[in-house]
């Protein structure tokens, strides 16, 4: 039987009666509407711990735009039949915004070091603080050994573990690579929202960014940044909001190639009001 937890009480005292000094603890936020992206996570999760726990959560705190909060899609009857296929071990943690907040929905602040300033964090005012907030909470309930996160958003990656390092929190920050549809858009929870001709046609979000790719390593910067930016805004179906080269480690855009640092490109595209993002290593 698959163990479901509604409440942190309850988790809490059920992985204090498993868990042995060596055992050690596999942990995958989610929120939820899971895909195959997720599952992958899991599979890594579930072969390298003895012991995983997969939460789904749609946290509130981290959506500046109430809309897309509102949208979201929420499946967990569904996610839960998903999750006992690869293993019905699996511990699932589906708390209450009560039980994770207490009646105060807010996010703590956090400094980290910039990477906030870039990107997500621009077009997403406080976007990181409710990553930071719910991640830290979710981290203190659970006290993993190892979580798991994926490159798809590679921003949150990086974040997170600016956070674990700079509060010298006693977690592993693992990080995953994306996985992707048959015609290579990136799987999200979000793609739930799009037509079926919507989301065969965002296959050009990863076309593109292929072909920044071999503009940036022809060229620079700039060349495929205006590259893609002309590819945009040429498109009716697809309204470009960010693209950027960046440094994997800073976030910083890159304006002139250092070739002792590694890049990636990260794109954020609306369909209709669906936004989508995606991110690929330049190296
Ligand atoms: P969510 O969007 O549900 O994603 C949960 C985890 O799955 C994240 O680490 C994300 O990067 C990863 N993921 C999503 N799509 C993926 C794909 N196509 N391939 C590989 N990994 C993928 O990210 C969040 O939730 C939230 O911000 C959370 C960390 C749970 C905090 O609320």
């Amino acid at each position: 039987p698959m163990h479901i937890f509604y409440g942190k009480a309850a988790l809490i005292d059920f992985l204090k009666s498993i868990k042995t000094n060596q055992s050690s603890i596999g942990f995958v936020p989610t929120m939820g509407a899971l895909h195959q992206g997720h599952l992958s996570l899991m599979q890594q999760s579930i072969s390298n711990n003895d012991i995983t726990v997969v939460s789904i959560f749609v946290n509130p705190t981290q959506f500046n735009n109430p809309d897309d909060l509102a949208k979201y899609p929420r499946t967990l009857e569904e996610d839960v039949k998903k999750i006992a296929t690869l293993n019905p071990e699996i511990i699932v943690f589906a708390p209450t915004t009560d039980d994770i907040y207490e009646g105060q929905t807010i996010s703590q602040s956090f400094n980290f070091d910039g990477l906030e300033n870039q990107m997500e964090g621009k077009f997403r005012p406080g976007h990181f603080n409710g990553v930071g907030t719910i991640v830290k909470r979710l981290f203190e309930i659970v006290e993993p050994t190892n979580a798991y996160f994926g490159e798809k958003d590679f921003q949150q990656l990086q974040i997170v573990k600016k956070m674990v390092a700079k509060n010298k929190m006693n977690v592993t920050i693992v990080g995953c690579p994306i996985f992707r549809e048959p015609n290579q858009l990136a799987m999200s929870s979000r793609n739930a929202l799009l037509t079926p001709k919507e989301k065969q046609e965002a296959s050009i979000i990863f076309k593109t960014l292929i072909e920044s790719k071999e503009k940036f390593q022809k060229y620079n910067a700039k060349i495929a940044t205006d590259y893609v930016q002309k590819s945009f805004g040429n498109n009716p179906t697809f309204t470009l909001e960010y693209f950027q080269i960046a440094d994997e480690a800073t976030l910083l855009p890159c304006l002139r190639k250092n070739k002792n640092k590694n890049y990636r490109a990260f794109i954020a595209v609306f369909v209709n009001n669906i936004r989508l993002i995606d991110t690929i290593s330049l190296n």
